[in-house]
């Protein structure tokens, strides 16, 4: 598929659009990984308000706790109404993240909702509790299978999935590496990294696509969400 015919479901910030040549790609997977404070969720959040404002489905599985201020913030008086199209799920460890995304899938896969995204924030917090624990080999099989069910269903059903990744730090070569193993890196097909800058300033860095060639792109944390610059 070129760049040209590919579909593309804009994030809302223009910085990062450009970079990814419209959107996230709606027929797979798309990671974006960093450091805390980085930006993940609450790119995560921008995207899925604007689904939600589209009269479209986001099934959000949250392992974090999104701050309900944080997004009466970004969605003002709409809020409401905009989480009718929400389907939130919670889960409190690595078992109950298999089941919530499993269930998020076979949600989208039987087409009852017009699903316009799928949001796992985070994907590797109960990975990373479990690693150099006796269940490490357990969990990362868990999320393997779950990443292979979120390829699946995006390709299926033309719905683009986004999760985000945490870091570890390689004190010999100096870098913040993401977490998930290389099956994880390998699957998805768009990976981004985001960068802390000065104050408010982040940056998006294009790591990995199909067709797009590596890249950066800044924006900026604001009070009611993420501002990528004029389009
Ligand atoms: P982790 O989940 O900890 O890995 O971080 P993240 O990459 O998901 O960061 P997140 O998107 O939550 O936050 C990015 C930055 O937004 C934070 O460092 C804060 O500076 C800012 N932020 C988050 N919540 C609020 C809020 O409610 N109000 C304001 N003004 N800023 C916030
Ligand atoms: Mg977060």
């Amino acid at each position: 598929m070129t760049d040209g015919d590919a579909d593309r479901l804009p994030t809302g910030v223009r910085s990062i659009d450009r970079l990814l040549g419209g959107g996230l790609e709606t027929d797979s997977v798309t990671e974006l990984y960093g450091e805390g404070g980085s930006g993940k969720t609450l790119l995560c959040l921008e995207v899925a308000l604007r689904v939600a404002r589209e009269g479209r489905w986001v099934l959000y599985v949250d392992t974090e706790g999104v701050s309900a201020d944080r997004l009466r913030a970004m969605a003002g008086d709409d809020l409401d109404r905009l989480l009718k199209r929400f389907l939130i799920s919670t889960p409190k460890d690595l078992v109950e993240q298999s089941r919530a995304v499993a269930t998020a899938c076979a949600l989208t896969r039987d087409g009852k909702r017009p699903v316009g995204l799928l949001v796992i924030d985070s994907a590797t917090f109960y990975y990373r509790l479990s690693l150099s624990g006796d269940d490490e080999d357990d969990a990362r099989e868990a999320l393997a299978i779950e990443v292979a069910d979120l390829v699946a269903t995006s390709l299926a059903m033309g719905v683009p999935a986004l999760l985000t990744n945490q870091v570890w730090r390689n004190v010999s070569a100096g870098t913040l590496e993401p977490l998930g193993g290389s099956f994880l890196n390998h699957t998805a097909k768009t990976i981004v990294r985001l960068d802390r800058l000065s104050g408010a300033r982040r940056r998006a860095v294009l790591v990995k696509h199909r067709s797009r060639p590596e890249g950066a792109a800044e924006f900026r944390i604001t009070p009611t969400g993420l501002d990528g610059g004029p389009g």
